[in-house]
């Protein structure tokens, strides 16, 4: 028996030996082409030989520089190699370890900065799991039931769910900024209320990018009330979406930007950016932990930000995001239960139903282990678990595109 607490489950059966740029193997040599990415985080793909290298050299060299005692050079690399890919104004830079702990950070900071307590978030939105960042989540039960109460002051305003609402987009957008005025004259009195987070493109609801015209609304709301807008770009940044920020898809900047996932490509590390002002206003020393912005990590986020500027990988994420919209598109058209194809660039959902509208996660749950007997890993997202994700690495190449639609496209005809 395992001693493994049953408490961690994982979507699979692989048991997984180790991984190079696309594919992950286990012991016996059974392959699986990896379209799951460790939830996004592998950008690079598996253990790409340059920040192999990195993190090899690093851990020779100093491996714990605990930063709240020491500075060190990786941090320091990295912090300069970020800030020409963050928007100018946000030019402070603060590490932590997890996506989660990078919320709460910026929660921490909005709260500090504009001495109010409450915080905007919107329906579908997923931000961690640890309490105050569980707290602003509401992408399903499963981080939330049994774990009441939540964090107080949280405040949860519509997103724009076309597709969930059955509405065209100027319909849905105008129904969620008018709840939003609301909300503020209800219930979160923009005198009391720090921070809107969100999603510019919802993660584990199902992939709904934002769109434009809200995402705007929502920048004007904050400029008029002195409200900080914080974008969690943990699983759409970082070149996910053919862009290095999604929210740069909106044309909006916000004040605090929140990354994680591609960061490092697999080891642990997360940020906040902001500008230093608005750092200057939160506590000093009231930010930080123990292993934040291990070196290891930092040395290979450095590696992992050379290797995107240097494959052009963001370019070639838009690219390869267009191919891979276009093959899920036609499976869209040409099979029952391939209702919708939602997202931007490599990270695409596709909503799986019994007919049109009515969300299947059974069936689901049953492509996706046909596909993983046939060498391909995918995941799911959404209420129901109804939406295969697809988030490639970003040097995925045509040929494992199509590789892994062929392949799902051979098991919902064998499902059909
Ligand atoms: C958008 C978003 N925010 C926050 C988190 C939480 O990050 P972590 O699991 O590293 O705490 C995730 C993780 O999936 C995420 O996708």
């Amino acid at each position: 028996m395992s001693h493994l607490s049953p408490l961690l489950q994982q979507s699979s059966r692989i048991l997984a030996e180790r991984g190079a740029g696309s594919w992950l193997y286990d012991a016996d040599g059974n392959a699986w082409l990896d379209f799951t990415c460790g939830i996004g985080v592998t950008a690079t793909g598996h253990c790409h030989p340059a920040v192999v290298e990195a993190a090899r050299e690093q851990l020779g060299r100093l491996v714990h520089a605990q930063y709240t005692t020491v500075r060190h050079r990786k941090m320091l690399e990295l912090t300069e190699r970020l800030y020409p890919h963050l928007p100018p104004a946000l030019d402070a830079i603060a590490f932590f370890n997890s996506g989660s702990e990078a919320v709460e950070a910026a929660l921490r900071l909005a709260r500090q900065a504009t001495g109010r307590s409450n915080v905007i978030v919107f329906r579908g939105g997923f931000h961690g799991r640890t309490m105050a960042a569980a707290s602003l989540t509401t992408s399903g039960n499963k981080v939330r039931t049994g774990w009441h109460p939540m964090m107080a002051g949280v405040s949860v305003a519509p997103f724009p769910h076309a597709y969930r609402y059955g509405w065209d987009e100027q319909r849905t957008v105008d129904f969620c900024l008018r709840e939003l005025d609301h909300l503020l004259l209800t219930e979160s009195n923009p005198q009391d209320t720090a921070a809107m987070i969100i999603e510019p493109v919802q993660g584990e609801y199902g992939y709904y990018p934002a769109t434009a015209d809200f995402l705007q609304g929502l920048r004007a709301r904050c400029e008029a009330h002195g409200i900080l807008l914080v974008v969690d770009e943990i699983q759409a940044g970082y070149g996910r979406t053919g862009r290095f920020w999604s929210h740069s898809h909106f044309g909006i900047t916000p004040d605090i930007l929140i990354t994680a996932k591609g960061l490092a490509s697999g080891m642990p590390l997360s940020a906040i950016a902001a500008p230093g002002a608005l750092m200057h206003r939160g506590h000093p020393g009231s930010q930080g932990g123990t292993y934040g912005a291990n070196a290891v990590a930092c040395a290979a986020a450095v590696a992992t930000l050379e290797v995107i500027e240097q494959e052009d990988l963001i370019a070639h994420a838009a690219t390869q995001g267009q191919h891979l919209r276009e093959r899920l598109e036609r499976l869209c058209r040409e099979h029952a239960h391939v209702d919708t194809v939602r997202g931007l660039g490599l990270m695409l959902g596709i909503e799986i139903v019994s007919r049109p509208h009515v969300a299947d996660g059974e069936r689901a749950a049953a492509l996706v282990r046909a596909c993983e007997d046939e060498g391909l890993l995918l995941l799911r997202c959404g209420v129901h678990g109804q939406v295969v994700r697809w988030l490639p690495p970003l040097n995925v190449t045509t040929a494992e595109i199509d590789q892994a639609v062929d392949t799902f496209e051979a098991a919902l005809r064998q499902l059909a």
